[in-house]
């Protein structure tokens, strides 16, 4: 049939030829023809659905967003090709008219109490042997073990230093930034290395005076990006302050890997902030759009939660992330692999909302906006999720199930009030932009 096609542009005599056919055959000659090209039409779709159906079963998305792509391959074939992406909308949050009536529920006694120690130097090991320290430390598996008990212990949680005298490990703080830090009863944390962001402001006109003067906005920044900040015009003031935020500078990065560097506040504000009680946690490419007291009060305190985690809005399933991590390559294959065959060998099951022990909506979280009590329960698992992150991949999405289910698993009579709330309800209080260098 292609054949067709080919001589009817020619200018051959074979040409001349069919034209006199098909003027002699008349319309039934283009009947016929029609009938093939549509033959040829339909085959073509079919294809290419098919195709569009292959794509996606080596792939994790769900069957609506199947039928998009197919029919979007479908478009290739007669429009011109426009660029398809899925799109999430905020929904509704009924957060309180204002902060004036806000009243703390009263210590809450259902949360499970423990005291938990830190480990601030490691001495042993690294005395004789020639071994770095590390700011992570160096946790061994049994110590591993031993950390997911929910009982007075002393566990790995960062800002390990090595004896007297070693090199620091990174994350170098100035003394009197500390001092502001130590002071912050809630706080509100973002943080810049490597350049990776603009600083996005959290709107002001959403946020009440008590919570202006109350909560502590920290942006922690490399100096890198503190200069490429200034070079853009956005200087902080003689407080130190950029807008709502507070900059604060981080030198010697105890990460190569910036992901890494960035898991520290973003999971350790327990640690930088130890008077603290109540911490949100936003990504840089986030900005706050909603009063910090009003959101403690809608996900923590209406729900008695002690941490609170956006679900991801579309995958449920860790062997669905590990797929989409080493599709868009996110990260060493080898290293996921490392840490995935570890996980599922040490109790981590795929996602099956069937199931009626399921206790969470996904076991996939969307990280990029947190919040938390400092509660032990809520601390450990913390330090548990920053350990994994630490000892594998900087990709937190695929330690946060296996962390919730080893904590949980392993202290069947201490709960563990984890909230995971919808990802729109996130779209709804923060505004996404993308990232400066989108990786
Ligand atoms: C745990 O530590 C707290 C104080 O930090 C103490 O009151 C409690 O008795 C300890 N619990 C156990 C089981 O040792
Ligand atoms: C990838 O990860 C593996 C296992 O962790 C490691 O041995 C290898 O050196 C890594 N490759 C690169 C290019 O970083």
């Amino acid at each position: 049939m292609p054949g067709v096609v080919i001589k009817s542009q020619d200018q051959s005599e074979k040409n001349l030829w069919l034209s006199r056919r098909a003027r002699r055959f008349g319309r039934i000659c283009r009947q016929r023809l029609l009938f093939w090209l549509l033959s040829l039409a339909v085959i073509f779709s079919i294809y290419f659905v098919y195709f569009g159906i292959k794509i996606h079963f080596h792939g994790t998305d769900s069957p609506l967003k199947n039928v998009k792509e197919a029919s979007n391959v479908n478009n290739v074939a007669g429009r011109p090709k426009k660029t398809h992406r899925q799109r999430f909308f905020p929904c509704e949050v009924s957060f309180l008219d204002s902060v004036t009536h806000l009243l703390e529920p009263k210590d809450n006694t259902k949360f499970t109490h423990f005291s938990l120690g830190y480990v601030e130097r490691e001495e042993r090991a690294l005395r004789n042997e020639a071994i770095e320290a590390q700011f992570g430390g160096h946790q061994t598996l049994k110590d591993r073990e031993k950390s997911y008990h929910a009982t007075n212990q002393t566990i790995h949680c960062g800002f390990v230093r090595g004896p007297e005298g070693f090199p620091s490990t990174g994350f170098d703080l100035d003394e009197k930034d500390k001092m502001y830090m130590n002071t912050c009863k809630v706080v509100v944390s973002s943080c810049i290395f490597g350049s990776s962001d603009f600083l996005r402001r959290p709107t002001s006109k959403v946020i009440s005076e008590y919570s202006k003067k109350n909560v502590c906005f920290v942006m922690f920044v490399d100096e890198q990006s503190l200069a490429k900040l200034a070079a853009e015009g956005n200087v902080p003031d003689e407080r130190g302050n950029i807008g709502l935020w507070k900059i604060v500078v981080v030198k010697n990065l105890p990460y190569e890997d910036m992901r890494k560097t960035g898991k520290v506040p973003k999971f350790l504000s327990h640690r930088l902030f130890p008077s603290s009680r109540y911490s949100i946690w936003l990504d840089s490419k986030l900005r706050l759009n909603a009063d910090p007291m009003l959101i403690i009060e809608y996900f923590l305190w209406r729900t008695g939660s002690e941490y609170a985690i956006s679900n991801h809005y579309t995958r449920r399933c860790v062997w669905e992330e590990v797929l989409q991590n080493k599709r868009l390559n996110k990260y060493n294959h080898s290293a996921i692999d490392e840490q995935f065959h570890f996980y599922q060998s040490d109790g981590l099951t795929k996602y099956d909302s069937s199931d009626p022990k399921i206790s969470l909506p996904s076991f996939v979280p969307e990280g990029s906006f947190i919040v938390r009590a400092h509660t032990a329960m809520s601390n450990l698992f913390s330090c548990l999720w920053f350990n994994e992150v630490d000892r594998f991949t900087s990709r937190d999405q695929l330690s946060f199930a296996y962390t919730y289910l080893k904590l949980t698993r392993l202290n069947p009579d201490k709960h563990f009030y984890l909230y995971m709330f919808k990802d729109c309800e996130r779209r709804a209080i923060t505004k996404l932009f993308h990232h400066r260098t989108d990786t």
